[in-house]
């Protein structure tokens, strides 16, 4: 019998992006053992119900996995779950212990990924490329409005220097910029990386042009970025935050974009995403007031959470999440992954 066999597995907000890579995964011989339950609903409490006679849940990050949900899982017999994210602040990690819940991560799977696609979004919004692309189908060839800067020679400072900050650190350095980086725990590789320097966090809120986030969102960092901080930056900064929505006060933010004060936000992730993003709102409209005004400013490029969207990065988390539902169904998930 193939290992995991008969493991069933309720998969929560299924994208055809998700059934392609996980089904050409699934494909290998060492995975037949495996069943998925495509879902496209988003897992809460009301949906947690689709997962009745399934052993695993395999869930992404907008996905709801607070303790009362996580119970309603466990009373119907599920006993797994696989996150298909690095981040696991949406679950409630205590609960899941106290049940006897496995749950497993996909630690690293791009952090090329992420790390392009905030370059990408300080590309597109310091040489307002959004803008240019806009006018030039409208046949307006004019470039008033369109100046930019040289990212060559400017500071940016780094938030988080584990395996997506290290690599924007990188990208930063290859553009001829000064960083600095910021990180209770430095990677090893920024330590001794040329052009970057190692610096107390309110030194690089106050001397960065650029200031790019890539901590985790814990206790300790959310509103890392509030009213004091953002009065503190440089004018004009741009401020990047391709990891979680919850590390930048949002309503702070539109008073510093409001004042002039801040140059451009360059946005992947919101406070209160859940439920939009990845949706298709554009018949319904949106009821957040507070991500409408965002939405409003020239100066604001918001992404979907697609930072982490490459044919390499769906590979890898597919493989590594499969991988962790063999590993349960043998009795061992491997410790890199293992979360409970
Ligand atoms: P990582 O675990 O490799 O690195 C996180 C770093 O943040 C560590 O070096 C840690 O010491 C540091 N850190 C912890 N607390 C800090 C604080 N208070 N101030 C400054 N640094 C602090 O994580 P990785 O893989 O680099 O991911 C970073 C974040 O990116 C994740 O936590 C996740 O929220 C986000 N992410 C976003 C994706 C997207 O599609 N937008 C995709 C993948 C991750």
């Amino acid at each position: 019998m193939a290992p995991g066999s008969g493991l069933k597995t309720a998969f929560f907000s299924a994208k055809a992006y998700d059934r392609q890579s996980f089904s050409a995964v699934l494909g290998q011989p060492q995975f037949s053992g495996l069943e998925m339950v495509w879902l496209e609903a988003r897992l809460n409490a009301e949906t947690a119900v689709l997962a009745t006679g399934c052993t695993a849940v395999c869930a992404f990050v907008n996905d709801d996995l607070s303790a009362s949900v996580v119970e309603r899982l466990h009373a119907l017999g599920v006993s797994m779950l696989a996150l298909r994210s690095a981040g696991f602040n949406h679950v409630d990690l205590a609960t899941c212990r106290r049940l006897g819940l496995a749950v497993a991560r996909v630690p690293a799977y791009s952090p090329y990924a992420v790390a392009e696609h905030t370059a990408c979004l300080l590309l597109t919004l310091n040489r307002h490329v959004h803008r240019a692309w806009q006018r030039v189908r409208d046949l307006n060839f004019s470039l008033d409005g369109l100046t930019g800067f040289d990212v060559h020679g400017k500071t940016v400072g780094v938030i988080g220097t584990g395996r997506i900050g290290t690599v924007f650190a990188r990208i930063m350095t290859g553009f001829g910029a000064r960083v600095l980086a910021y990180d209770p725990q430095p990677s090893a590789e920024v330590q001794s990386m040329a052009g970057v320097s190692l610096t107390a966090l309110e030194d690089l809120i106050v001397q960065s042009d650029i200031i790019s986030l890539h901590c985790p969102l814990t206790e300790q960092t959310r509103h890392l970025i509030n009213a004091d901080r953002l009065s503190r930056m440089k004018p004009g900064v741009i401020l990047l935050n391709t990891s979680r929505g919850r590390l930048v006060d949002t309503k702070a933010l539109i008073q510093g974009l409001k004042a002039g004060r801040i140059g451009g936000a360059g946005l992947d992730v919101y406070e209160e995403e859940e439920g939009i993003f990845f949706a298709d709102c554009s018949e319904s409209g949106l009821q957040d007031d507070v991500l409408a005004r965002l939405l409003t400013f020239p100066n604001v490029l918001i992404t979907s959470h697609q930072a982490f969207l490459t044919h390499e990065a769906l590979h890898n988390i597919a493989a590594r999440t499969l991988q962790s539902l063999l590993e349960f169904g043998a009795g061992k998930i491997s410790a890199e992954a293992q979360l409970v």
